[in-house]
């Protein structure tokens, strides 16, 4: 059996002291947010910010791509710190558009539904009780699950199921998306969600996750044999480097994996994928956009630096008080919010309706470089929510 190597903790004496995150460093950085939030409530209504923001300001768009719920995300989030009903109107009338989205099948040749209906319907059905978005929460994941390919046992990303450019083409990033599923088995008590969500991450945990704990964006399949072909980069520097965002995606997700599986082994690789990407952030705690970067003029990824945050969080949670690296993990979390606040928030660029400055979306199609994107900016949020109280996931 292939044997996925932990480099453990090089620098340990990195992660060893307690940053000082307080309870009130994180409720002003949460006040910083509301206010953003604010000035944008208006705008985004009836609209959803662009994936990534041109010259630091999100653009209005429809609810057509992959991002527009981390918006909604936020809305859910300030509602559950604050208790004001002027953000649970707003995410309402988002969830109409969600509907809509999912009725008219608009845009939903993707895998990213777990993140869309996560964060807009199954947070307002957790957080309200809302039967009518149960309904539209458990419609997005019978489609996610038309896209699984039963030979090769995984989910396809991204297209036309018969695409030859994209069948049977699966993602790091997916592993974010199987939470709809576990919660589709959850409320229904029909374990098909289930079984494919395991069966995609057991995959992932297989192909995606190379030797040494690093991993591929995207790995191909056949489909026909259910046999592996090749990895395959679309958003990272190089096929055999570590795009940041796709191990940060893999920190969190394989730990939610974990959550609703109860397999340790799905702990101990997001344990050692946590491990390779400490490993490499520079000085201040918040990674270049490629892995293969560790100091020079490289663009910083502050979105996948708050994703990764959140998934330490998450890991340390289950760890027990014996194991070491649930103070490491909870303390590099901190080091990396704490670098977050003090330097990448638009506070030093008002013109901004973002959040976090310098994310990287995607550096080989130049689409969003050093921009705010709006996934980064929900991460952040979250991060922060969780260090200020017992936050029920959304996922
Ligand atoms: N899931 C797409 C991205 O992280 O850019």
């Amino acid at each position: 059996m292939r044997q996925i190597r932990d480099e453990g903790i090089r620098f340990p004496d990195r992660y060893d002291k307690l940053p000082g995150v307080t309870k009130e460093f994180c409720e002003s950085s949460i006040k910083y947010i509301l206010k953003k939030i604010d000035e944008n409530l208006e705008k985004f209504t009836y609209r959803f910010p662009a994936p990534a923001s041109v010259n630091n300001v999100y653009p209005a768009i429809d609810n057509t791509d992959w991002t527009s719920s981390f918006w909604t995300g936020m809305l859910w989030l300030a509602y559950e710190v604050t208790g004001d009903e002027k953000y649970r109107r707003v995410a309402e009338i988002q969830l109409d558009s969600f509907k809509k989205r999912i009725d008219e099948k608009i845009c939903i040749d993707t895998h990213d539904l777990g993140f869309l209906y996560s964060l807009s319907c199954v947070a307002a059905y957790k957080l309200t009780g809302n039967e009518e978005v149960k309904r539209t929460a458990l419609m997005a994941a019978d489609l996610l699950i038309t896209r699984y390919f039963d030979k090769a046992g995984i989910i396809q990303a991204w297209g036309d199921l018969n695409d030859p450019g994209q069948r049977g083409r699966m993602i790091i990033d997916c592993c974010m998306n199987l939470p709809l599923l576990y919660w589709a088995s959850e409320v229904t008590g029909d374990k098909k969600y289930y079984n494919i969500a395991y069966s995609h991450v057991s995959q992932a945990m297989k192909y995606i996750i190379r030797e040494d704990a690093s991993s591929y964006h995207t790995f191909y399949m056949d489909v026909e044999t259910g046999k592996p072909k090749y990895g395959r980069t679309a958003q990272g520097y190089s096929d055999d480097s570590c795009w940041s965002r796709g191990q940060a995606w893999g920190i969190y997700g394989f730990s939610l994996s974990y959550i609703y599986s109860g397999d340790w082994e799905l702990m101990e690789l997001a344990k050692k994928v946590t491990n390779y990407f400490l490993n490499r952030l520079p000085e201040d705690y918040v990674c270049y956009w490629d892995l293969i970067f560790t100091d020079g003029q490289e663009e910083r990824d502050s979105s996948a630096a708050a994703i990764a945050a959140c998934g330490m969080l998450e890991i340390a949670k289950h760890l027990p008080l014996s194991d070491p690296y649930k103070r490491i993990y909870e303390n590099a979390a901190l080091m990396i919010v704490k670098s977050l606040a003090e330097n990448y928030t638009t506070a030093s660029c008002p013109q901004s309706n973002g959040i976090l400055l310098h994310a990287v979306y995607s550096k080989p199609h130049r689409k969003g470089v050093d921009e705010c994107n709006i996934w980064g900016d929900y991460y952040y949020f979250e991060a922060l929510v969780r260090l200020i109280k017992d936050w029920k996931l959304y996922w």
